[in-house]
């Protein structure tokens, strides 16, 4: 394994490389612990946002299985950061992968569990209905999430947000819909003012196809127009790289 962490450019930021998607997982899970528990303790809950795909399926299996009482559940509140506008139970779905690999094995109650909504006609009124959601929970300010777990794309996307979207400049919304260049095209994400702000941000990046992307991602000179994860990078709060060893690559994967 490589060294475990690389000097950020910023003090809050770092790159922590595994050997493989499962020892990844594990150290995950277990930073993952801490800050629900830390947030636990001091605020009385936590807000805790999820993400799809394949990479952090693992991940939930493990906070489901040797981490389930490691963790408060019942304090814990669950939202996405993005969905794939297609109903629950689809395949496709976020929500669906996460209730299987994680919720329906903990005891966090079903009023915590907040959903993107995708049974609206137009996923415009899903998404207003979702930043309702939103400000039950944080009020009128911009959500303030104390844990984000997002994913990279191989063409630098997270969340829905992806490369030359127009949702990258939203501003006003904590939550849009979006026409991806992927499928399911359209979808739901939160936006980059929501994501920013967050206490930690957890960037999952498994597997060599996601080494290109990783290495525009934290160069110094990254287009966050063209690469929306860099965006990640004006965090406020942490934001950790959590990277497997094909995804590193050859290339070097010190912060720019
Ligand atoms: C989604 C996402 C998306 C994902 C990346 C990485 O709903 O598709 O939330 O941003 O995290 O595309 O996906 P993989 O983990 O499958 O590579």
């Amino acid at each position: 394994m490589r060294g475990p962490t690389y000097a950020g450019r910023v003090s809050h930021e770092e790159v922590r490389v595994s050997a493989d998607i499962g020892a990844l997982s594990l150290r995950v899970a277990e930073a993952a612990a801490t800050i629900i528990n830390d947030a636990v303790n001091s605020r009385g809950r936590c807000a805790v946002a999820l993400s799809g795909g394949g990479t952090p399926k693992a991940l939930y299996t493990l906070l489901a299985s040797r981490f389930r009482d490691a963790i408060p559940w019942t304090r814990v509140h669950v939202f996405w950061a993005d969905e794939r506008y297609v109903p629950a139970g689809d395949a496709r779905s976020n929500y669906t992968m996460a209730k299987e690999a994680l919720l329906d094995h903990v005891a966090c109650p079903a009023e915590n569990i907040h959903p993107m909504p995708t049974t609206f006609p137009l996923a415009e009124d899903a998404a207003r209905e979702y930043e309702r959601v939103l400000r039950g929970y944080f009020g009128a300010d911009v959500p303030r999430f104390d844990l984000i777990f997002l994913g990279l794309g191989e063409d630098g996307h997270t969340a829905s947000l992806f490369p030359q979207s127009p949702a990258l400049a939203e501003q006003a919304c904590t939550v849009v819909a979006v026409s991806a260049p992927a499928t399911p095209s359209t979808r739901l994400t939160l936006t980059m003012p929501v994501l920013t702000r967050a206490a930690h941000i957890h960037v999952l990046v498994a597997g060599a196809n996601k080494a290109s992307a990783l290495g525009q991602v934290l160069s110094a000179t990254a287009d966050p127009t063209l690469f929306p994860a860099a965006r990640l990078r004006s965090a406020e709060g942490t934001l950790t790289w959590w990277v497997d060893e094909d995804a590193a690559g050859s290339s070097s994967v010190i912060l720019g």
